[in-house]
């Protein structure tokens, strides 16, 4: 028996192989294919083609395709249009009513060919790459080639109507922005959409084969055995659009692919080239996509500011303008964001005359994105005019006299070698950061007496000596070393869920919790946050967030990280009840907190009281110290505005959304570039090149309390008058003017505690140094807070950035 089922086992593995091999490509009802690493596809005759599940880079996830069997890299040519691929376990299915149908590994239905009409006999993969299903008397029910999605092998024609579309990136299958169609008037078209939508933009190649043009309109497009592609008119007559002669095409496997780039390209690889060969490019279209492709809405050829310039083999390449860097920095062809902050109000808050400076590219146009042509203008003009004007993103300079300012995004910027003697002026930001003009006037006197006494006093303490000084620093840092080791040291435990009390749920479990995710609460920079119950002994109301799919690079990551929020417990944070995470569905179960947000408590139209507001501010301090240093692992929140903040039947304070800036920064710590957070509450050393520490948090903290303590926004700029715009400086200039009773507009609650008032505004102030060395611990702001400390008067928080 020992002996017999190894081998048994062995000739069942083996058995589908030998009978799909002998039986011509032919695909017999009830065959199926699972999604595991050494499933064995179904090939053509040949061996040339296989359809299967191919694996993707992403871990355990799966495309059902057809592909190149004997290349060493399987290029693809055909796959199935899903919303997301297929996890490790899905299975496809050849079945008599629906032809192929793709399920998940909980038997969830994923994908099944559109309009089978008939009963299917069986499958065949041929070996000219055509997948087709048939009946009973061989008539074709579906093919895959009249299904094409980014690729057209020999022999497979397109009708009117029949369209290709580009993936992503080379190695991502979602739709991407390019087409090319043979539309109802003969022509053939690329052209890119705006995603999500399908909505064209002007095509940026055609045949010229249009009913408008031509009493001959073309009617299909030919792709046949002798790698030759052509327009076939109306009364059969060809327009060839290769013009390149093939030798021997049978000597080559060919396509022809509309790259994700949007170039269309033919390509050869040498049949017997004993995994040595490659596959070598032997005609395109357009000529030169990044001059031809211009649209008045959508990005062009590359994304927004992003410049276009042509490779050798015809393909684009888009890089990003000095100053500017990808938004989604896996997206080579992707967007560029600004490194910095444009706007005229930035401009306006902003110190000294040498904001920007200028990169001069030469040959680099923008063909739209002008909102003013200046003309007749001197270069001169036309770059300063520029410099001045805070809606200008970049000048151009042509023809001798004219000046077209651009605004930003930019669009359909390329290099273009045509252009002769043009110039174009893009505006950097210096290294200086947005500050005030003249916020930082001398304390009035009797502050500084008072700051006097105190630096007085403790040098008096001190013994006035340096040497004992120097010995009293040492001992600090050196307890201080000890305490951080001792942190350090403080043993962490590695929970997993079990431990933790968290609950796994299943996807379909949530689905059902929130009926079908039926009511939205609300919004974050994360996901989207629904209602539900879940049932924990009685029925619990519970809201459910799900994350957006930027979190679904990171499987280790998430699941770690919701360990370590799993074992955060504090009165003052909102409580992890469980989690999901089900191939591409990673949900959070929090508690349900019935009301609302602290934003809609501070801004509402009922001005709540001081006493509560007090509570509140002492309750976030006490939840962000607990983040800061009491839990096992330390956890920056990143992004503390009101919009995050919850308040619970007691109306006690209660953090949300901490942990999870984390997964988002962690692969961009080294440049910093991707801000994370809300304008407004972010430290500005998100914008310079300076480490993230919990200080940060300190920052939005400072920014917040200002909002706790005056019941508004932290930027008002419709309805306030000017210097009370940004709430951080009309708070300090009060604070400066000892007007605080213009802070809290007259209001006799706060001025009659003045003394609490005037502590929290100077620990605001603490909070919000620019210099984040300068601000508080969070431990310091609850001690300052409940009055254990004593608050010294705080140095002008812009100080830093106007040297900086
Ligand atoms: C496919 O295989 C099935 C079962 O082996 C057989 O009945 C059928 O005739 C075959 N069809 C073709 C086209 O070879
Ligand atoms: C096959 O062809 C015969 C004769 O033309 C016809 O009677 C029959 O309905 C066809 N079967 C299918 C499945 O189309
Ligand atoms: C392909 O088309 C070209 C141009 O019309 C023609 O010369 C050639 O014979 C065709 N080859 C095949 C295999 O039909
Ligand atoms: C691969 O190509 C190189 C150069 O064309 C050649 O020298 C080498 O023998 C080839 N290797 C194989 C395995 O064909
Ligand atoms: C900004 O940069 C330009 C060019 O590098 C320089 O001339 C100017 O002085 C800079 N301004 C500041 C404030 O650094
Ligand atoms: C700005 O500062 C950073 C780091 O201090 C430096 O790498 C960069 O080159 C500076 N940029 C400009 C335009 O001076």
């Amino acid at each position: 028996m020992d002996f017999v089922l190894p081998h048994l086992l062995f000739l069942l593995i083996l058995l589908p192989i030998i009978s799909i091999a002998q039986n011509n490509g032919n695909v017999t009802i009830g065959n199926s294919l699972t999604a595991t690493d050494n499933s064995i596809p179904w090939l053509s005759p040949s061996g040339d083609f296989a359809f299967g599940f191919h694996p993707l880079d992403q871990a355990d996830l799966f495309l059902l395709s057809i592909w190149f069997d004997k290349i060493p890299d399987k290029t693809i040519v055909w796959y199935a249009k899903l919303d997301n691929p297929a996890p490790r376990g899905s299975k496809v299915e050849l079945t008599a009513d629906d032809g192929l149908v793709l399920t998940g590994p909980q038997g969830d239905e994923l994908w099944r060919p559109d309009s089978i009409i008939g009963t299917v006999a069986n499958g065949v993969m041929s070996n000219t790459g055509n997948f087709v299903l048939q009946d009973s008397n061989f008539s074709k029910l579906w093919e895959s080639f009249n299904n094409p999605t980014d690729t057209l092998l020999p022999s497979q024609n397109m009708d009117i109507g029949g369209m290709l579309s580009s993936r992503q990136s080379e190695t991502h299958f979602p739709k991407g922005r390019f087409q090319l169609r043979l539309i109802g008037d003969g022509n053939l078209v690329l052209n890119t959409i705006n995603l999500p939508t399908n909505n064209p933009s002007e095509a940026y190649y055609t045949s010229g084969t249009s009913d408008s043009v031509t009493s001959n309109p073309g009617k299909q497009l030919v792709f046949n055995q002798s790698g030759d592609i052509y327009i076939l008119r109306d009364n059969n007559q060809k327009l060839s659009l290769r013009q390149v002669k093939l030798e021997s095409a049978a000597e080559f496997y060919l396509r022809a692919t509309l790259n994700f780039d949007g170039v269309f390209t033919l390509y050869s690889y040498p049949k017997n080239s004993n995994a040595n060969g490659s596959w070598t490019p032997i005609w395109s279209v357009p000529d030169n996509i990044c001059v031809e492709n211009v649209v008045l809405t959508g990005s062009g050829t590359c994304g927004y500011n992003s410049i276009c310039t042509l490779g050798s083999d015809q393909r684009p390449i888009c890089t990003c303008p000095k100053g500017y860097s990808l938004l989604d920095p896996n997206d080579q062809y992707g967007s560029c964001k600004p490194d910095f902050i444009q706007g005229c109000e930035e401009d306006k808050l902003s110190t000294g005359k040498d904001l920007y400076s200028f990169q001069v590219l030469t040959n680099t146009y923008w063909p739209n994105s002008d909102y003013a042509f200046l003309k007749p203008y001197t270069e001169d003009q036309c770059s300063k005019s520029c410099m001045e004007d805070c809606m200008c993103a970049v000048a151009v300079f042509r023809d001798g006299d004219s000046c077209f300012k651009k605004k930003l995004p930019l669009s359909n910027g390329r290099v273009d070698n045509s252009i002769t003697g043009g110039k174009a002026y893009m505006k950097i930001r210096n290294n200086t950061s947005i500050t005030l003009p003249n916020r930082c006037l001398p304390i009035p006197e009797t502050k500084k007496k008072n700051h006097d006494n105190l630096i007085l006093l403790w040098s008096v303490l001190f013994a006035g000596s340096l040497f004992v000084n120097i010995i009293l620093i040492v001992a600090i840092c050196v307890g201080a070393f000890f305490i951080y080791h001792k942190k350090l040291n403080r043993p962490t435990r590695n929970f997993n869920a079990m431990e933790v009390n968290l609950r796994c749920f299943t996807y379909q479990e949530l689905v059902e919790a929130t009926d079908g995710f039926k009511e939205e609460l609300g919004k974050g920079a994360f996901g989207v946050v629904y209602k539900g119950t879940i049932e924990m002994g009685s029925t619990v109301p519970v809201a459910v967030k799900k994350l957006n799919s930027s979190f679904q690079d990171y499987e280790r990551e998430f699941k770690t990280e919701v360990n370590v929020i799993g074992q955060t417990h504090h009165k003052n944070l909102v409580r992890q009840r469980g989690f999901c995470d089900e191939g591409l569905h990673r949900l959070l179960v929090y508690e349900f907190l019935s009301n609302g947000t602290l934003a809609s408590f501070l801004f509402g139209d009922l001005k709540p009281s001081w006493n509560q507001r007090i509570q509140i501010a002492v309750g976030i301090a006490r939840g962000l110290l607990y983040l800061h240093e009491e839990c096992n692992t330390q956890i920056i929140h990143c992004d503390i505005k009101p919009q995050n903040i919850l308040l619970d039947d007691n109306y006690n304070a209660r953090i949300s959304d901490f942990g999870l800036a984390k997964l988002l920064i962690m692969n961009q710590s080294k440049t910093h570039t991707n801000i994370r957070g809300t304008k407004g509450y972010v430290a500005p050393e998100w914008f310079r090149n300076m480490p993230i520490t919990p200080k940060v948090d300190v920052y939005s903290y400072g920014v917040m309390l200002l909002e706790i303590i005056c019941c508004r926004k932290s930027v008002e700029m419709e309805t306030i008058e000017e210097e009370k715009a940004i709430l951080t400086d009309w708070a300090y200039d009060c604070y400066r003017e000892e007007a605080l009773d213009a802070l809290v507009e007259y209001n006799v609650e706060e001025l009659d505690d003045k003394g609490k008032l005037e502590r929290y505004v100077m620990v605001a102030i603490w909070c919000i140094q620019e210099d984040p060395s300068l601000r508080p611990t969070m431990r310091r702001v609850t001690q300052m807070l409940e009055g254990v400390v004593e608050v010294l008067v705080p140095p002008c928080p812009f100080l830093f950035s106007r040297t900086g």
